[in-house]
Formats: structure tokens, C-alpha cells, sequence
């Protein structure tokens, strides 16, 4: 049943990754899943880069030195955190919106869409029991200097990626009742 899978989906960061590689194969299955969304006036606007080897050491040093230059007071955890978590990863894939040039729809309808492209990815990614979670730092506006962005292209954040060893706790939500309000 998918309510299984969507219960038992879980965000697990790097740190939890173990050295077991993702092979191609599999990543390609993810983003044909991730295709696979659903598009308001089919602009299927989510677009990804997909990091194995060495572009994902390049992209923790870009994202460790981008941070100590744009922080006042930069800490150091967070610098190695930044520049360990892309290497820690199987692969990192990074989540892309293309803007519709004719804006056909507001931004946030394609906003919508992508999300809903990374939740059918995360999904999958619970079922085959890899370790994933979408990571969204302040850094993301910055990825122009990085990543070769269409006009009207923006990155939304980074799928970080990885097999895992520890049990992941259960996940916690408050009662859907308390956000429902059903009407006759
Ligand atoms: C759009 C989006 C951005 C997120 N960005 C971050 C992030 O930058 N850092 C982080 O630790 N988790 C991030 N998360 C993951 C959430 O922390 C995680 O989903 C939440 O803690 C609930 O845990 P669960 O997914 O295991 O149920 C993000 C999730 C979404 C949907």
C-alpha cells in the first residue's frame, strides 16, 4: 500500500550515509519517477543535476567557501558541514525550477510541480531503502556561480543521497484532524 511508503519515507542526512554506492541505473529510475509528476500546462518544469564523483567535492568546496565569504562570523562546523556533506553522499542531485518563459502560470504553480517531481524521488527513494532528504541552504542563490542556470532557471536546494546502516526512528506528525475542516 503507498500510505506505507509515504509514512515510512524519512529524511536522513549525510552523517547516517554509509560508503555503499548508488549506481547510475538507479538514479535514472528516480528521475524517470521524478518525470512523472504531475504539471500544471505540462511546462514539467523541474530540472535536475545530477552529481557523482568528483563534481560533488567541488560543489562542498564551492558551498564551504561561498559560505565563509558571505558570513560576518562564519562557524567552523558549518563550513565543514557544508564542504563534508556533498562528499559523504552517494550522489547529490541538485533540484532545478525552469520558469516558464512565457509565464503561462504563476511561479508558484512550477514551484509546486518541482516539489511534487522531489516527493515522487523521495518516495522511491524510501521504498528501495536508500537514505535521502532535500536540503535547502541560504547558499541556493548563489548556485549561478556554480551551475551553468538557464535564463529563468533557479536551484532550489540540493537531494542529497546515500545508503544507510542505523534504524531511522519513526517520524512524527501532529493529527491530521487538527487541519481539517470538513464542511457539509
Ligand atoms: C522544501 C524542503 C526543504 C528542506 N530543507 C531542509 C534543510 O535545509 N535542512 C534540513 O535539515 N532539512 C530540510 N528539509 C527536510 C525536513 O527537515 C524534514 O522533511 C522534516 O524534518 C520532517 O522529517 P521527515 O521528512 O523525516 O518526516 C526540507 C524539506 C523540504 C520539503
Amino acid at each position: 500500500m503507498i500510505l506505507d511508503t509515504i509514512k515510512k519515507r524519512r529524511a536522513v542526512f549525510p552523517v547516517q550515509y554509509n560508503d555503499k554506492p548508488i549506481h547510475k541505473e538507479v538514479v535514472e529510475q528516480l528521475l524517470e519517477a521524478a518525470n512523472w509528476a504531475p504539471t500544471h500546462r505540462k511546462t514539467e518544469p523541474w530540472r535536475f543535476k545530477v552529481l557523482m564523483g568528483e563534481s560533488k567535492d567541488k560543489l562542498g568546496v564551492f558551498l564551504s567557501k561561498k559560505y565563509q565569504e558571505v558570513e560576518d562570523r562564519p562557524k567552523q562546523v558549518k563550513v565543514k558541514k557544508l564542504q563534508e556533506n556533498p562528499r559523504r553522499s552517494a550522489v547529490v542531485i541538485a533540484i532545478c525550477m525552469q520558469r516558464d518563459p512565457k509565464e503561462s502560470l504563476p511561479e508558484w504553480e512550477e514551484l509546486a510541480a518541482t516539489a511534487m517531481a522531489v516527493q515522487n524521488m523521495w518516495l522511491c527513494c524510501a521504498d528501495m531503502g536508500i537514505g535521502c532528504y532535500w536540503s535547502s541552504p541560504g547558499l541556493i542563490k548563489y548556485m549561478d556561480e556554480f551551475f551553468d542556470l538557464k535564463d529563468g532557471e533557479k536551484c532550489l536546494g540540493f537531494f542529497y543521497m546515500g545508503h544507510y546502516d542505523e534504524e531511522i526512528p519513526d517520524g512524527i506528525r501532529g493529527p491530521i484532524s487538527e487541519k481539517v475542516e470538513w464542511m457539509d
